[in-house]
């Protein structure tokens, strides 16, 4: 199996994720066939990639609209993905669905074409038990939106053909991408590293240490970090969001390290999904007087070190766990989510010592599992040893 820009692509699904990575195929030279079974959505992609590439060739980023947007097909058919040597499919967070999906690709499609999922949170291998020569599936999954977002994680299911790997990571490469690989175990790893920062500081809210706008002020000002949780989650969605969380926390066997909250569940159940319906844990009235942070730095430093502390804790456990090397951990939490620096490195900045401190003494405090140390946290920082 080889991929090359002769190598047509298929797309299965229009939607946010589907319409962005075909964009970034096109534009890497690829012949693109974009299938969806809604032809609204089909119909919308088709129009917004238009409108997209035509705003690139006037700020003079890509020399011809025309010219890629020639690349494309639109099929309300999976019939016309016969030519494709690459399958990303992009469709609803379903298992059910995603697995009769890939029985139906498998049908049309040679068999040498690479099938791939560009799921958040299911399993790789499940979905490849659903296909006569599973060793051909794998999951790439890219970020939103992909045409910016630099990083993709490249998992192989453990059926996968360990060929697979160098191929899909020299054409992620190619497509000026930065590619990680990952083991496939739930959330991958941006979406199991990440908890804790939604998780932690919802937790820090719900026992009243501070409200919203203290915790995401102590997390931008001090820790650094581009958006608070509370701004964040409000941003990405709950309904992504919880639903995210929710998955890893049941993929886990309910590990209360990833335990959801009732705050983020009651904001879904009540449709206040943050910015796109003007409501959730801020209100975005244009008449709603923006919340005032408590600027006490004490305080703050305090919060910003417990929810640092479960983040390292969770990075320095995929690696002990082999989900991925160290290098991929810090480009994954960088480059992915936007992290001032990889976790690694911020453990190694202030010690082994202080982040187990910080565990070992939320562990004794609430006796809860949640706050258990990774081992090898534990092992190096009796070692006074960092992560290199
Ligand atoms: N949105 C994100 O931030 C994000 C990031 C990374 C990965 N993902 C993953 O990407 C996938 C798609 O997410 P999205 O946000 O683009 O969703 P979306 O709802 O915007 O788009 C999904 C599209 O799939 C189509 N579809 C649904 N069932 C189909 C079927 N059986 N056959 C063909 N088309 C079908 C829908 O009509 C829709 O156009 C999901 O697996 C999601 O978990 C999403």
């Amino acid at each position: 199996m080889t991929i090359d820009q002769h190598t047509t692509v298929g797309i299965i699904g229009s939607g946010a994720m589907g319409a962005g990575i075909a964009q970034v195929a096109a534009m890497a030279g690829h012949n693109v066939v974009v299938y969806d079974n809604n032809a609204a959505a089909l119909s919308k992609a088709q129009s917004m990639l238009a409108a997209t590439l035509q705003k690139l060739e006037e700020k003079g980023k890509i020399a011809s609209a025309a010219d890629i947007l020639g690349r494309f097909r639109f099929a309300e058919h999976l019939t016309a993905f016969e030519e494709c040597g690459l399958v990303i499919e992009a469709i609803v967070e379903r298992l059910d669905v995603k697995k009769a999906v890939f029985a139906e690709a498998e049908k049309v499609v040679s068999s040498t074409c690479i099938l791939a999922t560009n799921t958040s949170s299911l399993s790789v291998t499940s979905i490849a038990a659903a296909c006569s020569i599973p060793s051909r599936v794998m999951g790439l999954h890219f970020f939103n939106p992909a045409p910016l977002m630099a990083l993709v994680e490249v998992i192989p299911a453990i059926q996968t053909d360990a060929a697979l790997i160098p191929i899909a990571t020299t054409l992620m490469q190619a497509w000026g991408k930065t590619p990680v690989t990952a083991k496939d175990t739930p959330g991958f790893i941006v979406n199991r590293v990440a908890r804790p920062f939604y998780g932690e500081a919802i937790r820090i809210y719900e026992e009243g240490i501070a409200d919203i706008a203290t915790i995401d002020w102590a997390m931008t000002e001090i820790g650094g970090f581009k958006m608070g949780p509370f701004a964040l989650t409000d941003y990405i969605g709950h309904d992504v969001n919880y639903v995210v969380t929710e998955t890893v926390f049941q993929s886990f066997f309910y590990d209360p390290r990833y335990k959801p909250s009732f705050s983020q569940k009651r904001l879904l159940e009540a449709g206040w999904l943050g910015r796109k319906t003007g409501r959730g844990f801020y209100d975005y009235a244009a008449t709603a007087a923006a919340p005032t942070p408590n600027k006490d730095v004490e305080l703050g430093k305090m919060m910003v070190d417990r929810i640092v502390a479960m983040l390292i804790n969770e990075a320095v456990d995929a690696l002990h766990l082999g989900v991925a090397n160290m290098e991929d951990l810090e480009t994954a939490m960088t480059k992915g989510v936007n992290y001032p620096k990889g976790l690694l490195a911020w453990c190694n900045d202030e010690g082994t010592g202080k982040w187990l401190g910080i565990l070992d003494n939320l562990y004794q405090q609430y006796h809860e599992d949640r706050y258990r140390a990774s081992v090898l946290l534990r092992k190096q920082a009796m070692k006074n040893k960092n992560f290199v």
